[in-house]
């Protein structure tokens, strides 16, 4: 094959790109809100088809809604994928999976121009709710397509707002006919911002990603009794928002006491009746625990069930707990961190390993295949916030690895 080591990425293209998808469903701020199997979903998802075709990429639809952008190659077999998600948190900024979507887009553009065809095939994914904002778990769409989640158990998922994903998939028209599980690739590499604080602050241009934390995920429903504020003696309450505050308190103790690398956050508590001078009657929270080390993560799920155990008596309360995500830490392909570190070193760009704090789809790729991922700065660490940035530069870099990384996989 020719020497294709001139190829370049035109950063240009990649933020119009970006641009056009953060304008649906655009919030205050610069960010966007487009939940899984929204209303802006569907028009961000038909936005990325349309741009697909364009590409004269061969577009397949799963029973999840998953979403494949498939480009032949000089040979049939396993394709070399890319990809992430385009659904986002509610208060969510534009890079986040958009990125490693559209970055995927602009490899394929720029390997079209070039009349490249590598010796297997390319696929683009766009994977179906990878927030897990409205509907948990996270990563569900990739879940699927791995075989870690049955369709049925998927499409059963009720969210937070009490629709069904069978239902709303439905609504949006993007319940495809091809099976779940069908593409098989060879590779996944995912390109995606960092979401923290490391490479911005030592000033680093890339990742190369090679583990990534383990995740856990639950509801906690706390069931006391409401009472007057001002008649109701502290011994006689049964308080469920003091309760959830307790817990929330514990846990940040409890992350602290850990060290290492145990988070533990509380990021949403409702209370009912919700009014000034009525104790709450009930409160339901969520708790998301996380760790590099899987020993570790269950361990403070054990303290933490202890602690409600003994709080739920001394308060006089009932706490139940709904398990809503549940992934242990993932090892990825070092021969492919390798390779993106290679390329990114023959392009001229600094980069260093890392591990991943946040949950992607690649970690549910790398169950069925060879996958790594490759991250680009977020400035000031911020992310699941409209303020998330990365500069333009960094954008092209990142994407620049992912186009010579995917045609060396693509080759081998
Ligand atoms: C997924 O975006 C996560 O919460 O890490
Ligand atoms: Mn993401
Ligand atoms: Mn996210």
């Amino acid at each position: 094959m020719r020497n294709l080591g001139k190829l370049r990425i035109d950063g240009e293209r990649l933020a119009a790109r970006l641009d056009a998808l953060a304008g649906i469903g655009a919030i205050e701020g610069g960010g966007c809100c487009r939940l899984a199997l929204t209303d802006a979903d569907k028009a961000g998802r038909d936005q990325v088809v349309e741009w697909m075709r364009e590409l004269g990429l061969f577009v397949r639809i799963d029973a999840i809604g998953n979403i494949f952008g498939v480009r032949a190659g000089r040979e049939d077999g396993a394709p070399v994928m890319t990809g992430s998600h385009i659904d986002t948190v509610r208060t969510g900024g534009r890079y986040d999976g958009n990125y490693g979507v559209l970055a995927g887009l602009e490899v394929v553009r720029v390997l079209n121009e070039a009349e490249v065809l590598t010796r297997r095939p390319l696929a683009v994914a766009v994977f179906t709710n990878e927030e897990g904002a409205r509907f948990a778990p996270d990563m569900m769409g990739s879940l699927v397509h791995a075989g870690g989640l049955s369709l049925a158990e998927a499409l059963a998922v009720r969210g937070i707002d009490g629709a069904l994903v069978g239902d709303e998939l439905a609504r949006i028209g993007y319940v495809g006919d091809m099976p779940v599980g069908t593409i098989r690739p060879h590779a996944f590499v995912e390109l995606h911002i960092e979401q923290g604080p490391v490479l911005d602050s030592e000033g680093v241009t890339l990742g190369a990603v090679d583990s990534l934390q383990g995740i856990s995920w639950q509801e906690l429903t706390i069931e006391g009794q409401s009472n007057h504020a001002g008649t109701t003696p502290l011994r006689l309450r049964r308080d469920a928002g003091f309760v959830a505050g307790a817990v929330t308190l514990f846990l940040r103790e409890l992350a602290q006491r850990m060290g290492g690398n145990q988070l533990a956050t509380v990021g949403r508590i409702e209370l009912v009746p919700n009014i000034i001078n009525v104790i709450a009657a009930r409160a339901t929270m969520t708790v998301d625990l996380r760790n590099t080390d899987a020993a570790a993560l269950a361990e403070a799920e054990r303290r933490l069930a202890a602690f409600t155990e003994d709080l739920a008596r001394s308060e006089k309360v009932e706490i139940r707990s709904r398990r809503l995500a549940r992934f242990d830490p993932v090892v990825f392909d070092t021969g492919i961190a390798r390779r993106i570190e290679q390329v990114a070193g023959r392009l001229g760009h600094s980069i260093r390993r890392m591990t991943s704090g946040a949950g992607h789809d690649a970690q549910m790729m790398a169950r069925i295949c060879l996958a790594a991922m490759i991250f680009t700065p977020s400035v000031g660490g911020l992310s699941h916030n409209v303020g998330e940035f990365t500069r333009a530069e960094d954008l092209t870099a990142g994407a620049d690895v992912l186009l010579h990384t995917l045609v060396e996989l693509a080759e081998e």
